[in-house]
């Protein structure tokens, strides 16, 4: 599985493992752009295709992309397990959607990502913030 893939063999630990049934979204990656969950997709799958992980989403490890920024001003984390799929899932909805968006398609978007936390609204808030910030920022 390339969540597997990802976290062991490249050490990169942001996509984590979730339920491993493609339900609660923890695990979401972009495959060629679109949000794909990877515990249902094989790692040879991948051969050949753009795969971005929250890592991939700002050129210099330190500093943060504007959803991820977003997340950290406005509180959209509490134990941060559900927090990767939800920038990923963010990232893919602010390109399809643009950089205005209404807390009810922020929701109906977010349906196929859990928390178990933080009851939504500062997740939603975060969004909120992060699209307007992408509209002025290199990192989209
Ligand atoms: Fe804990 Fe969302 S912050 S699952």
């Amino acid at each position: 599985e390339p969540q597997a893939f990802l976290r062991h063999d490249l050490g990169l630990s942001g996509t984590h493992v979730g339920c491993e049934q493609g339900v609660c979204g923890a695990c979401t990656v972009l495959f060629d752009g679109a949000p794909t969950r990877a515990c249902l997709t094989l790692a040879v799958q991948a051969d050949g295709h753009a795969l971005t992980t929250v890592e991939g989403l700002a050129a210099d490890p330190k500093q943060l992309h504007p959803l991820q920024q977003a997340f950290w001003d406005a509180h959209g984390l509490q134990c941060g397990f559900c927090t990767p799929g939800m920038i990923m899932t963010a990232v893919d909805l602010v390109h399809r959607k643009g950089h205005d968006l209404s807390d009810q398609i922020i929701r109906e978007e977010l349906e196929g990502n859990l928390c178990r936390c933080t009851g939504y609204q500062n997740i939603v808030e975060s969004i909120a913030a992060g699209a307007k910030a992408m509209a002025k920022s290199d990192l989209t």
